[in-house]
């Protein structure tokens, strides 16, 4: 298993570039389903998680061709509807070709994901709005087995879920009919895919908007897209840069998609300015002071930044209560914080009440989770001495080679082999 080791206290600066959302990529990929024609995604970038997806893809018989910057994928002999558990343990979003095969081949066999680090994270929204358009579904052996055809339905999300509001709009366009969708998901994310989508012939109304409607056609086609740029890979260079009081311009950044994380990183004077390259962030003058957070579906502040700035907050003057509202055991880095030297109280599985500390200094920490992980490597940058961040294959799943573009804005950080432990 990999490692990094980081010696902390070097200031950032320089450029990087932040690519494709990952959030985005997995969706678009998985859309390709939905036509014999090929799909070309730009602006990609290699994670672990794109992987996966790309070979459970190849599985089913579609055709993955990878470029630098792009992929294609066909899917025009897919000989296979199921999707093992092999790929759906690896990552929940591979659950994702269940909407999509089942509106077009009327037949999906999909492993049930089971829960993870950071939650149960049921999939019963998916499950329940494919039964209303009519797909009946038998949970057998740990597997979902649906059957279509489907039919147009009206779908009130109770809750709001990005993954079943993919699904849900996957198995919609190409049904006949008008499906209504209430209460879907905003983030960018559910946007970029829909975006795809309109430009593979579908008819989807009210983008961006709490109730879509979609107008299944009878064919999608092909068509070459540029994936929306990554909004938490962004927060983590905007936190490292404020953590180190560097000065870094993030290219392909955007602060339109990231409007909340920006409202938090403001009142430590950390300044953030949009040109037409990227996103400069310029923390030379920054102040960092206790600031309150609490996550929620988008326009809110994002789950998925909230470990990099509990990490920010962990060394500004105050006390800063993090309030996580998405999942219910989303502080795992908390304790490996305290280990490093934070002061984190966790009062209950969804508050925490950060009392900020002068410095953290360096300790060998382990990652639980995608952005725990990447949350405890913005720690080893800021904190005194050596710290050894261990299991980087979560980090891997949603930035690729984060060490090297840390390296290249003057961190001190590198990846290495750990030797098992007997
Ligand atoms: C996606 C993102 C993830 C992000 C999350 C919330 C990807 C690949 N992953 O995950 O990074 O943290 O959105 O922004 O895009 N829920 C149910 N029943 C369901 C489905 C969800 O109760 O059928 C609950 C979940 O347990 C969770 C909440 O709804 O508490 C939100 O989850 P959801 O939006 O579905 O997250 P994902 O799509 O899995």
């Amino acid at each position: 298993m990999y490692a990094f080791k980081i010696n902390g206290g070097r200031t950032l600066s320089g450029q990087v570039q932040v690519k494709g959302a990952k959030n985005a990529i997995l969706p678009l990929m998985a859309a390709a389903l939905l036509t014999d024609e090929p799909i070309t995604l730009h602006n990609i970038s290699y994670l672990s998680d794109v992987l996966t997806l790309s070979d459970l893809l190849t599985s089913m018989g579609a055709s993955v061709v990878q470029d630098a910057d792009s992929i294609t994928i066909q899917c025009s002999q897919i000989t296979c509807t199921t999707a093992s558990y092999d790929y759906v343990s690896k990552m929940r979003a591979t659950f994702w070709v269940l909407g999509p095969l089942l509106g077009r081949f009327h037949q999906a066999k999909v492993s049930l994901p089971g829960g993870c680090a950071i939650g149960a994270r049921p999939v019963d929204l998916y499950i329940k709005a494919l039964e209303k358009m009519g797909a009946t579904i038998e949970i057998d052996n740990g597997y979902v087995v649906a059957k279509g055809p489907l039919h147009a339905a009206e779908i009130s999300f109770p809750k709001i879920s990005v993954g079943a509001t993919h699904n849900t709009i996957m198995a919609a366009v190409l049904t006949p009919g008008i499906t209504v969708i209430h209460n879907p998901a905003l983030e960018p994310e559910a946007v970029d895919l829909i975006r795809l989508l309109q430009k593979m012939g579908a008819d989807i109304q009210g983008v961006g908007t709490r109730t879509l409607t979609i107008t299944g056609v009878s064919k999608l086609h092909g068509t070459d897209y540029a994936v929306i740029s990554d909004r938490i890979e962004t927060a983590t260079f905007a936190v490292a840069t404020a953590l180190t009081r560097g000065r870094v311009m993030i290219k392909g950044g955007d602060i339109s998609l990231m409007q909340s994380v920006a409202e938090t990183l403001y009142p430590s004077q950390i300044e953030l300015t949009q040109t037409q390259d990227g996103l400069l962030v310029d923390a030379t003058h920054a102040n960092l002071v206790a600031t309150p957070i609490t996550t929620s579906e988008y326009p809110g502040f994002p789950t998925d930044s909230q470990p990099l700035l509990t990490t920010m907050l962990s060394v500004a003057k105050g006390d800063s209560l993090v309030t996580e509202r998405i999942y219910e055991n989303r502080f795992m880095h908390v304790p490996e914080l305290n280990r490093m030297g934070a002061n984190i109280q966790i009062i209950d599985n969804k508050n925490i009440l950060i009392h900020g500390v002068s410095e953290l200094s360096g300790a060998t920490v382990t990652s639980s989770d995608l952005r725990g992980g990447i949350g405890l490597v913005l720690a080893g940058l800021v904190a005194k001495g050596e710290s050894i961040v261990q299991r980087v294959y979560h980090i891997d799943r949603g930035y690729h080679r984060v060490e090297e573009k840390l390296t290249a804005l003057g961190a001190d950080i590198v990846r290495f082999k750990q030797e098992k432990k007997g």
